[in-house]
Parts: structure tokens; C-alpha cells; sequence
């Protein structure tokens, strides 16, 4: 094992992130470079991973320590060795001395001071959101829309990496994606026709192939339909079609599906343990404007619902306006059309549709509804 350089990568990395990288692409590219073992990978991981998510803690850490200005290199050091000495099972004399070790000269000194007080010291917390490490605004409206005790819950679950979760075929999907996809594929008889407007990169649309007899896959973005059709390929499934489209105004027959999926672009913040930095894009203001594209997206596929057919809404986030507002807005439009129970998953009842929170199962958190349209 030579954990200098693994966490040599992941300086690197945190270097990248902190100019806006997004860590889930750089990191791979430098570990693939690196020629560093399984194990040094899974740790510079680790470290890079874990050190993205928890970077307002850590800056508090840092703060309780050092009154001056930092420059950005000997900051990422710093929130690396606090992050072994406080968050991992590293003993605290190697956190020290492997980071000081890639400290340049003039900054070891300092480096090892800064360290070696943290070692074991009270963190003297200032509130949650700097202990959880996000920003307040997701802390607040979390704990606007289910309390305290669940939001902290979420919260802290969304700072340990994500369970893998294999499906029947091998394809590695979150479970509540999973069950998103049962229960919209349950509402479709066998054989029928499914639509998925925001199909990249194919995770449900592949699940949905198992039961229905055609399925089009769509998304606006033409380089994240090539990883659809990849999947596609991958899995040899024969009755999926994949197509670049703008989900506001597909091209396919009004009427025409069995089941209609929009799992829509939207905030993530139920996925956050899975993208690192996205605690540190995503801003307030963001929300608003997914939504308005939300309403749009499922108004045009609410129109290629055939009668009888199912149209099925799912985000992978719990904002009030993603969730319930979507919810409203289509309890008006489609007054006449009926919410289905999911027959698959595990869900609390959220508006007329189904919410799981990340601690609940330990799953992305994930909100579905189901409407069936008048026959
Ligand atoms: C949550 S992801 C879909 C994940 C996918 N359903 C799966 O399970 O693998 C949302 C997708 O919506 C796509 N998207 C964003 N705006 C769109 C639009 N106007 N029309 C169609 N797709 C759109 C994005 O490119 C992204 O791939």
C-alpha cells in the first residue's frame, strides 16, 4: 500500500474540484493514470469524496485554528488531514505525517501545527448545517417540508457513499430507481407500449423492457442518448428505441403509449451522496425553474397517454415545489385522471403520490406519482 500517493491523487483532485471540476469525472480520469492498487483507489475515493461533501465542516475546523488568509493548496491539505483525523479509520500520527509529507516546504510547519491541535479537539459545532455540512438553504427547506429529526436524518445519511445495488440483468441502479420502474411497469400490461421523455442514462427505461413490448427512450441531451443506447447494447435488449428529443414537444402520436414516464431533470437533493459537489452547485433559486420545466414536461406527456394509460412522474429529490407543486399543478390540469398506490417499493404517502426519504431504506430519496387517465 502506498497511501502517500493515493492521497497525492486526491490533492489533486480536490485541486480540480475546487476550480469546478465535477469530482466524479476528474476523479476517475487520475485514478486511472495514477496505476495506484484496487485498495489506494477505494481510499483516494474516500478521501476525495468524502472531503467534497463535508468541506463547510472542515472549513469550520480550519477556522477554529487559523485567522489568516489560506492558500487554496495548503486549505485542501488541511481539510484532507482534518478529514482522516476526524471522519475516517486512519490513525491520527499518519494522518498528520502523510499530509504534511505532501505539503510543499514552506508550508509544513504550519501544515503539522494546525493538524496536530485538531487531533482529539472539541469541534464546538456552531449549529447543524455547519456540523452536517450544507449549505443553510437545504437544511432549512428540509427541515421546512419534515422537520427537524428527518431532515437531520436525511441529511447525515447523504454523507456516507451510497450502498451498490445490483439489479437482476447486472445493471447498478439505486433502489428506489428500481422501484420507480416496477411501479410504473406495473401499471402497463404486458406488451404495451412505454415512453420515457428523460430516458438518459437508461437505467429505467432498460428495467421498463422487461415488461413492456416496445419501449421509446428519449432525452434532450444527444450525448447522453449514446450512453441509452450503450446500455441498450449492453443489456441485448431488441424492443428499446432511443431517440434525441426535447421532452416539451416529442415527436411521437398523441395517445399513443400505454405508459408514459417522466423521470424528470431536477434538483437531486435526494441524491446527493451520490454526486459529492452537487450539495455545492445546486443553489435555491434552481429550484424554482426546474419545476416550471417539471409542469411543462409532464403537460406534454400527459398527452400521449392513451386512454386508460398511466402517466407516471418521478424526481429524485423532495422539494416542496418538485413533489407536491407537481402534484397541484396536475390535479388541476388532469382533474379527471385517477392516482395509483405504487405496487412496488416502499413509500410514504406524499400529497396524492409516494416519497421515500434516504434514511427510510436507505435508498436515494426518490418522489413517484402515478395517474391513471379516464378510459
Ligand atoms: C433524472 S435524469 C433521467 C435518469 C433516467 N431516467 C434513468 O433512470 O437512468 C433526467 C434526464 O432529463 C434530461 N432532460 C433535461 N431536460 C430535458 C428535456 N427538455 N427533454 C428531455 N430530457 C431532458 C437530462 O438530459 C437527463 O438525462
Amino acid at each position: 500500500v502506498t497511501p502517500a500517493n493515493s492521497r497525492s491523487v486526491a490533492l489533486a483532485a480536490l485541486a480540480a474540484v475546487e476550480d469546478g471540476a465535477f469530482a466524479n469525472l476528474t476523479l476517475p480520469k487520475l485514478l486511472e493514470s495514477s496505476e495506484l492498487e484496487r485498495r489506494d483507489r477505494d481510499f483516494a475515493t474516500g478521501l476525495v469524496y468524502g472531503v467534497t461533501r463535508m468541506r463547510r465542516a472542515l472549513d469550520w475546523l480550519i477556522s477554529l485554528r487559523v485567522d489568516r488568509p489560506i492558500e487554496p493548496e495548503v486549505r485542501n491539505l488541511l481539510r484532507l488531514g482534518l478529514f482522516q483525523l476526524r471522519w475516517m479509520d486512519v490513525p491520527d500520527h499518519a494522518a498528520v505525517s502523510e499530509t504534511v509529507d505532501l505539503a510543499p516546504p514552506r508550508a509544513r510547519g504550519f501544515v503539522n501545527a494546525v493538524l496536530r491541535r485538531s487531533a482529539g479537539a472539541d469541534p464546538g459545532w456552531p449549529d447543524l448545517p455547519t456540523e452536517l455540512s450544507y449549505p443553510d438553504w437545504i437544511f432549512e427547506r428540509l427541515v421546512a417540508d419534515f422537520g427537524e429529526a428527518d431532515a437531520t436524518d436525511a441529511l447525515r445519511r447523504m454523507n456516507q457513499p451510497p450502498p451498490v445495488t445490483v439489479r437482476q440483468d447486472g445493471y447498478v441502479q439505486d433502489l428506489a430507481s428500481q422501484w420507480v420502474a416496477a411501479a410504473a411497469g406495473a401499471e402497463l400490461p404486458p406488451g404495451g407500449v412505454a415512453y420515457d421523455l428523460a430516458a438518459a442514462p437508461g437505467g429505467k427505461a432498460t428495467a421498463l423492457a422487461s415488461r413492456a413490448g416496445t419501449v421509446v427512450a428519449a432525452d434532450l441531451q444527444p450525448h447522453r442518448v449514446r450512453l441509452i443506447s450503450s446500455n441498450v447494447r449492453r443489456l441485448g435488449l431488441t424492443n428499446v428505441s432511443v431517440m434525441v428529443a426535447d421532452g416539451k414537444r416529442p415527436a411521437l402520436a398523441p395517445e399513443s403509449a400505454g405508459l408514459v414516464l417522466v423521470d424528470a431533470p431536477c434538483s437531486g437533493l435526494g441524491a446527493l451522496r451520490r454526486r459529492p459537489d452537487a450539495r455545492w452547485r445546486i443553489q435555491a433559486r434552481d429550484v424554482a425553474n426546474l419545476a416550471a420545466l417539471q409542469a411543462r414536461l409532464v403537460d406534454s406527456a400527459a398527452a400521449l397517454v392513451a386512454p386508460g394509460g398511466v402517466l407516471a412522474y418521478s424526481a429524485c429529490t423532495m422539494t416542496e415545489a418538485e413533489t407536491l407543486g407537481i402534484d397541484r399543478h396536475l390535479e388541476k390540469s388532469l382533474a379527471a385522471w385517477e392516482p395509483k398506490q405504487p405496487q412496488a417499493g416502499e413509500w410514504r404517502a406524499h400529497g396524492r403520490g409516494s416519497l421515500v426519504l434516504p434514511h427510510d431504506h436507505d435508498t436515494d430519496g426518490m418522489f413517484l406519482l402515478l395517474l391513471r387517465r379516464p378510459t
